[in-house]
């Protein structure tokens, strides 16, 4: 790993889930590049690699949810930071949003959004959302996971150049 990535780790983010539905398709994927970047429209953010499966349903239906995960969660992030496969949303409980993504029933909270647009910023794209609808699930006593505590899950120590 070279000396700045290492010195990005001192960077925050939490872990979420990010549910994608076309019709009756579905996926969900780990992401740790979410954030709000907008107070009115309420606006989240969410950098996504374009070769993700959920990236392209996430184009064709212009809908997604992003749910938060509790320190516990491990397990969920490692499932959902995987390619995307017959049974991957096997794991989870799932409801249909207003808007059609899938929330995961075990969150701490979810937001359900609708594409806005999207900017390139080098191997990912920025997509911007906008947050129609947000609940809490599960969140008394729990607090949000913090991306430095999954190590290397993700594999980021080989992306770099
Ligand atoms: C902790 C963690 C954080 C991640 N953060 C992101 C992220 O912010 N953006 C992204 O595009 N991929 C991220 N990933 C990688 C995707 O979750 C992973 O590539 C997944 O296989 C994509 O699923 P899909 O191909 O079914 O869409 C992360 C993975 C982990 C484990």
């Amino acid at each position: 790993m070279s000396d700045i990535a290492s010195v990005l780790k001192h960077l925050t983010h939490g872990v979420y889930v990010v549910g994608v539905a076309d019709g009756e398709q579905t996926n969900a994927f780990t992401a740790a590049w979410v954030m709000q970047v907008s107070f009115s429209p309420i606006l989240l953010a969410l950098s996504i690699n374009p070769k993700h499966s959920s990236y392209q349903l996430l184009k064709k239906s212009g809908v997604c949810s992003i749910n938060v995960l509790s320190s516990a969660q491990q397990s969920m992030a490692a499932h959902f930071g995987q390619p995307a496969s017959a049974d991957k949303m096997a794991q989870g409980t799932w409801k249909k949003s207003v808007t059609g993504a899938p929330i995961l029933q075990e969150s701490l909270a979810y937001f359900d959004c609708e594409f806005s647009h999207e900017i390139s910023a080098g191997d990912h794209q920025v997509v911007i959302c906008r947050v129609r609808e947000a609940g809490q699930l599960s969140a008394e006593g729990k607090r949000a996971m913090n991306y430095n505590e999954t190590g290397d899950m993700d594999g980021s120590s080989d992306l770099y150049s």
